[in-house]
């Protein structure tokens, strides 16, 4: 069959598949544990429920503008000025239907082919096919000290006369740290210094812990906001588990979220305007939603921590954000694709191969489901790779015997 370079080029998303697997053995009935998730357990928001609710009864849902309705519009202004003390007019921003496709057609307008696009390792799984869609070429950063923090220098060294866009996900899926200020005003400064495209995805910037802050790229602009080449994404799908209603957007120069929306118009026009309400709902709702679920999450991540650290020979970093930990099983294998296979295999958790975001020798194991799920997760977990482990483990019924080594 003849399929194009760039459709041959691209991969399946690791994560999406998972969460497919983890559907198909549900409904075997397999007592299957998802540790792999990228999405909260939360219900949406009452406010964004009632607010789609009440469009979708009026019986009139048309298409919406394609970068979004002034409603929307007026929110991420808000938003912008709430979480960046930035004010920015409609012209700014693009609403699109999820963070990822605000991503895609930022990269879209920006990115020409054999243009290079440094981002930090380990990293979000989407972005090296992201931009390889544009035929553009994904140059992945890893820290010289072998931490998850590169440095300004790891990072300029790895700037070519090609270098068109720098992404920064802060805190960052899969590891969940957060890079410091200094690093975050340094990575400014040497944007605007070499003329280079910033792309912030900020899409679990309030999923924090410990007090922590994380860094407004806007402290350190020196350019107005027209000339700057600075894009922050973000999105309802984290904060206001929300991951269904695909409503992201992205904050930039007005040349730039014009070109964006030219784009988008052709791609997939507005998104759709029911799920723009409820974004908009749960926007201007009681926002102690989602410090209640920060609180959740930064629960669950004690839970989980405390339990890895009951399993020798295994090192993570404490997240201080997201809903994911990065946890360095190499001490068990080095192959992280094959100790994901044999935990699916023999005890049905589902976690996520290392190498999906350029680390290889860790899983991704994600805190977002419930407690019960995260313990008996990691014990079967225990089960599996310590040789100490008893000979047997019962999972509800189901007796399982250590037939490996
Ligand atoms: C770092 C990062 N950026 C973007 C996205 C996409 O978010 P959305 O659901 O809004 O498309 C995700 C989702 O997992 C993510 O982890």
């Amino acid at each position: 069959m003849s399929i194009s370079l760039i459709g041959s080029g691209i991969g399946e998303s690791a994560t999406l598949k998972l969460n497919e697997t983890f559907s198909i053995l549900k409904a075997k009935g397999e007592p299957v544990i998802h540790l792999g998730g990228g999405e909260p357990k939360s219900m949406a928001p009452f406010d964004a429920i009632t607010t789609a609710a009440g469009l979708l009864n009026s019986g009139e849902i048309r298409y919406a503008p394609v970068d979004g309705t002034i409603e929307m519009k007026q929110a991420i202004i808000r938003y912008t000025a709430d979480f960046y003390k930035k004010i920015v007019s409609p012209e700014n921003v693009i609403a699109s239907s999820g963070a990822k496709q605000a991503i895609m057609v930022a990269m879209q307008a920006i990115l020409n082919p054999q243009d290079e696009v440094i981002f930090m390792a380990p990293y979000y799984v989407s972005y090296p096919d992201m931009i390889k869609l544009c035929g553009a070429i994904p140059v992945p950063v890893y820290a010289e000290n072998g931490t998850f923090y590169p440095t300004i220098k790891d990072v300029s060294q790895n700037i070519t006369s090609y270098t068109k866009l720098i992404i920064i996900n802060s805190p960052n899926n899969p590891t969940g740290v957060v890079y410091s200020a200094e690093f975050i005003q340094q990575i400014v400064e040497l944007c605007e210094e070499k003329g280079i495209y910033l792309l912030m995805d900020d899409i679990y910037h309030r999923l924090i812990f410990d007090n922590v802050k994380v860094a407004n790229p806007y402290n350190y602009v020196k350019k107005d906001l027209e000339n700057s080449k600075l894009i922050v994404i973000n999105g309802v799908s984290k904060q206001y588990a929300m991951t269904g209603f695909r409503i992201g957007w992205a904050v930039a120069n007005k040349v730039l979220i014009k070109v964006m929306s030219n784009i988008q118009g052709h791609q997939t026009s507005g998104p759709s305007i029911v799920l723009q309400k409820a974004a908009i709902g749960a926007m201007n709702g009681i926002q102690s939603y989602v410090e209640s679920l920060r609180l959740t999450l930064e629960n669950n991540r004690n839970v989980l921590i405390q339990y890895l650290k009951t399993i020798d020979g295994v090192k993570v970093v404490v997240p201080q954000g997201t809903f994911y930990s990065f946890v360095d099983f190499s001490a068990y294998n080095k192959n992280s694709t094959q100790l994901s296979k044999l935990l699916l295999d023999k005890v049905r958790v589902l976690t996520v191969p290392g190498v999906e975001f350029g680390g290889e020798g860790c899983l991704r194991i994600s805190f977002c489901g419930s407690i019960k799920d995260i313990t008996e997760g990691v014990e079967r977990i225990k089960w599996v790779i310590d040789p100490n482990s008893s000979n047997e483990l019962f999972i509800g019924q189901r007796k399982l015997v250590r037939d490996w080594k």
